[in-house]
């Protein structure tokens, strides 16, 4: 009896894989289905599980689809690869434009100055920002497994939301679960390799993709980026009480914008108040990792597609996340 393709598709998204107890697409990815009148052939890829469990799971789909007609079943399986992340740091802030990617992305190049195998991924699925910053064009390349690379700049891994949407222009709406699975695959189905180091670049405040992050990804730590004024503390608050009900430990504040460098004269102005990050540090008792100031520079680097770390010139700025750096790996490795 002939077998049409989404029939097996339906058999597929119903099957339990044994020892995961969840349903074979939710965990894992179909790479290939051919049917032929009564033979079908399956390629997916899932989550280690023993050869008993492949073996039980290869059962299991043959007998179905043998029910609705198939007489020969060839069911390819292979395991996902495990990533090798030392260090998974989610950058967060209670509300919007206060840093976070200005910050992942030079703490990113600093950590990678200091000897550190890096990467970025950008979950901002509302603005990924990431790829402008660092000045990438390029669209990532994906291999015969068909896992993206992530395009290496200034010594950084990055991988971009931004890279897989056709235009960045033009505002997508994300549903909630169409959210958590671009999230998943920019972790999943990419290719990172070994890392010391991956800084998530969050979108502002504790939405949809921020508790994805928090709840799928195997993090090590939060880290809130913050500016002084009072105001901005008291968002950035949520942000620290997000990760702590997650169970996530607090690496540290950085408080951005901390002073303004006028770039005619070069004196310092603190614009937006004073020592708001520390005393948040302090009141939450999590380390305070450092004060970034607000230079023209950054933003022009930001804006060119380079980073304030990267750049040849010795500004404050670049001082600043080469300090924090130090200090990330001083906790982070401790
Ligand atoms: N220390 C700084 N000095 C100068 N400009 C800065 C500094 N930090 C950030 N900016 C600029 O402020 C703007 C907002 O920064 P950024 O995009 O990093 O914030 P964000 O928190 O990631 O924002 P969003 O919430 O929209 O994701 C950018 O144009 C950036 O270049
Ligand atoms: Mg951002």
């Amino acid at each position: 009896m002939a077998v049409q393709q989404t029939q097996v598709i339906d058999v597929l998204k119903t099957t339990f894989v044994p020892g995961l107890k969840k349903m074979l697409l939710s965990v894992g990815m179909l790479r290939e289905v051919k049917v032929l009148v009564d033979k079908v052939y399956i390629a997916v890829t899932i989550p280690k599980i023993s050869d008993e469990d492949v073996a039980k799971l290869k059962e299991v789909i043959t007998n179905r689809l043998k029910q609705i007609g198939a007489t020969e079943v060839e069911i390819e399986i292979d395991f996902k690869k495990e990533q090798k992340i030392k260090y998974m740091i989610a950058v967060g802030s209670g509300k919007g434009g206060v840093g976070k990617s200005t910050v992942s992305v030079n703490l990113a190049v600093s950590l990678a100055k200091l000897g550190k195998k890096v990467g970025v991924l950008d979950a901002d699925v509302h603005g990924p920002n990431v790829p402008i910053m660092f000045g990438i064009t390029d669209r990532p390349y994906v291999n015969e497994e068909k896992r993206l690379i992530p395009i290496e700049k200034y010594g950084v891994q990055v991988m971009s939301l931004g890279f897989l949407l056709e235009d960045q222009s033009t505002p997508v709406i994300w549903r909630g679960p169409l959210v958590t699975k671009a999230i998943e695959q920019l972790y999943n189905d990419v290719e990172w390799g070994e890392l010391d180091y991956m800084l998530i670049d969050l979108p502002p405040g504790t939405g949809d993709a921020a508790l994805t992050v928090t709840q799928t990804l195997p993090l090590k730590y939060g880290l809130v980026v913050t500016t002084p004024q009072n105001v901005a503390i008291a968002d950035a608050s949520k942000s620290l009480r997000m990760f702590k009900e997650m169970k996530i430990p607090v690496l540290g504040v950085i408080e951005n914008m901390s002073y303004f460098i006028c770039p005619k004269c070069g004196a310092k102005s603190e614009i937006f108040g004073h020592g708001g990050g520390e005393k948040m540090s302090f009141e939450n008792g999590v380390p305070f990792l450092g004060k970034v100031p607000l230079e023209m520079k950054v933003r022009e680097g930001g804006d060119k597609g380079i980073p304030a770390a990267a750049m040849d010139e010795e500004t404050e700025t670049k001082k600043a996340f080469l300090e924090i750096a130090k200090k990330v790996i001083e906790i982070a490795e401790k």
